[in-house]
């Protein structure tokens, strides 16, 4: 324990090391973060071994008070071996060409490169395997034999995620490698991995439709249709069990289950794997990322570290609640701003740093009123929605498909019980306005649709949960509380690299 302790007490030192390299404003997701976002890595540690990292403790009372990450600490002592490796190695191996960002910073410390590309958002991690054009042979060789490619990602999250660190899932039966998170990139755009080569998980899943579908079902192959809407791909680093239903216990169940559903990709797994051993390209980088090759579970694992790594970056409202929480927290010192410049720069310019990026990323009047309903009795939303992606991941029956003479028992068909009759995974809300229509059936077409659903109390049945109840809600409530999650909840995707697959 001792030794462990002590290996984190390095660590949290070098992430604070490292931060203090970091440019201001020149954070791998574009966004300008203010510094108290930056530290996810070192304040997850830090929660840990809090005599270690004072300074951290009093960075800023706002967003990222974090309890440590189970899946992540336990990492912390491999980390430790590839820290060491990594140093032995010069900085630009990890990158992908055309990176100019990173690629410049090449002559600085190797820490640097390693801990930015660790920051989920970051495009680096998904932007294909380096180097431009069709996908060849040369070109995967020289990737796999990178060893930077292999080493383990200890992940940090974006701001506004970042508050759900200790909620990480998977990672720890599954580590997130470069190599692993790629190779399931590639299998996501795969239409090969279906029967007929027409279906891949981005059909269904498109990033250009906020990793979900616009049509009412999913529609698989040779145009068939399943009675349930495409849910989101993304923010599942935080999400353990999947589907409407929770049938798939992890993310990596969840991910061969497509694969051979009749109506979706309507393959089989043996033929999959047939199909990928065929493929040159793939039989190489299984063979590199996984001890037994080409595996229909290896499939799913390559699949889950893709996914892992699509988050949605930072809303207005995360800048927001970042900016208010300091404002708060600060309160006496901010009433001075002169006196507090003189006094305490670094507390002044962290309050303009946090204030310029909240203002690069405007909320308006409304949103913040809906914010603000969204989270209080009134409306009563985070009794389910809650946390850093806006949901308890458990099952609530909100009347939908009720009236059907016979409805889709939902969760009922994996407990059976009456309670769960009817019920479905609480969604996030976070970039909801990209992925309409919405409810487990694609029923509602508008947020305002899901919002009056709720003021009227949802379809009355037998198991409607009991925090589903009538509202009072002006039509200005119901227009903010669309705004606050159309507009407020908005971040940005990673860029993904949708082509390039091995021939
Ligand atoms: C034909 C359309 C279609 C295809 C192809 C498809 N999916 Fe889905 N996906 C769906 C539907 C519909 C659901 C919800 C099904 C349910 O809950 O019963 C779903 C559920 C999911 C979920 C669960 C999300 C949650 O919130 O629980 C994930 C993750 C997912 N799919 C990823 C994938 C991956 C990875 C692939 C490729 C291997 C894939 N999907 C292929 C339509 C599709
Ligand atoms: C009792 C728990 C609960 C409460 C309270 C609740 N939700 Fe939901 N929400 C859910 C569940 C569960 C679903 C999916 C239901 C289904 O498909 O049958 C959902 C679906 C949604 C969706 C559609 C998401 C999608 O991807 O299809 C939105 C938007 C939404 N809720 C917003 C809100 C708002 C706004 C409030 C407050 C007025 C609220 N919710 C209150 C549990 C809840």
């Amino acid at each position: 324990m001792g030794r462990f302790i002590a290996i984190v007490i390095v660590l949290v030192a070098v992430a604070l090391a490292i931060n203090s390299f970091l440019p201001k404003g020149d954070a791998p997701a574009d966004q300008e973060k203010p510094p108290a976002a930056e530290t996810d890595a070192a304040e997850t540690d830090a929660t840990e071994t809090e005599a270690a990292a004072p300074a951290q403790e009093e960075a800023s009372p706002s967003a990222n008070e974090e309890p440590a990450a189970p899946a992540v600490i336990e990492e912390a002592e491999e980390e430790e071996t590839e820290v060491a490796d990594a140093k032995a190695k010069p900085a630009d191996t990890v990158e992908p060409e055309g990176d100019t960002e990173v690629a410049a910073k090449e002559n600085e410390e190797w820490t640097f490169v390693y801990n930015e590309i660790a920051e989920l958002g970051n495009p680096a991690l998904t932007a294909g395997i380096s180097g431009k054009g069709e996908l060849t042979a040369e070109l995967i060789d020289a990737w796999i034999a990178d060893e930077k490619n292999h080493e383990v990602i200890v992940p940090t999250l974006p701001l506004g995620l970042s508050l759900g660190a200790a909620e990480i899932k998977g990672l720890d039966v599954n580590p997130l490698t470069h190599a692993k998170i790629e190779l399931g990139r590639q299998l996501y755009f795969d239409t090969r991995l279906s029967a007929d080569n027409t279906v891949s998980c981005a059909s269904c899943h498109d990033p250009a439709q906020g990793y979900a579908k616009d049509t009412q079902f999913g529609v698989g192959i040779e145009g068939q249709e399943g009675g349930r809407n495409s849910p989101v791909a993304y923010n599942r680093i935080l999400s353990g069990p999947q589907f409407w239903d929770g049938r798939a216990p992890s993310l990596e169940a969840q991910a061969i289950g497509p694969i051979a559903n009749p109506i979706e990709m309507g393959n089989t797994h043996e033929a999959c794997v047939e199909t990928l051993k065929g493929i040159e390209g793939y039989q190489k980088q299984f063979d590199a990322v996984f001890e037994d090759g080409i595996t229909i579970e290896n499939v799913g694992k390559a699949i889950a570290s893709f996914e892992r790594v699509i988050v949605t970056g930072p809303a207005p409202w995360d800048y927001y609640q970042q900016l208010t929480n300091f404002e708060k927290g600060y309160a006496d010192d901010i009433a001075d701003l002169d006196e507090l410049k003189a006094d305490d720069e670094e507390l002044y310019d962290e309050y303009m740093a946090l204030k310029s990026a909240s203002e690069a990323n405007p909320i308006s009047e409304s949103a913040i009123r809906g914010g603000n309903l969204f989270f209080s009795d009134k409306a009563g939303c985070t009794a389910c929605h809650v946390g850093a992606n806006f949901t308890d991941e458990k099952y609530h029956n909100l009347g939908v498909g009720m009236e059907a003479a016979e409805p889709d028992v939902g969760r009922f068909s994996e407990t059976n019980e009456a309670v769960d009759t009817g019920a479905f995974k609480t969604p996030t809300v976070r970039n909801i306005s990209l992925t309409a229509p919405y409810m487990h059936d694609g029923s509602q077409k508008t947020l305002l649709e899901v919002v009056e659903w709720y003021a009227k109390g949802g379809h009355p049945n037998d198991h409607l949960s009991k925090n589903v109840k009538k509202l009072e809600l002006t039509d200005q409530d119901k227009q903010d509380l669309v705004n606050f999650m159309a507009e407020g909840l908005l971040g940005e995707f990673p860029k993904v690299e949708t082509a390039r697959l091995p021939k």
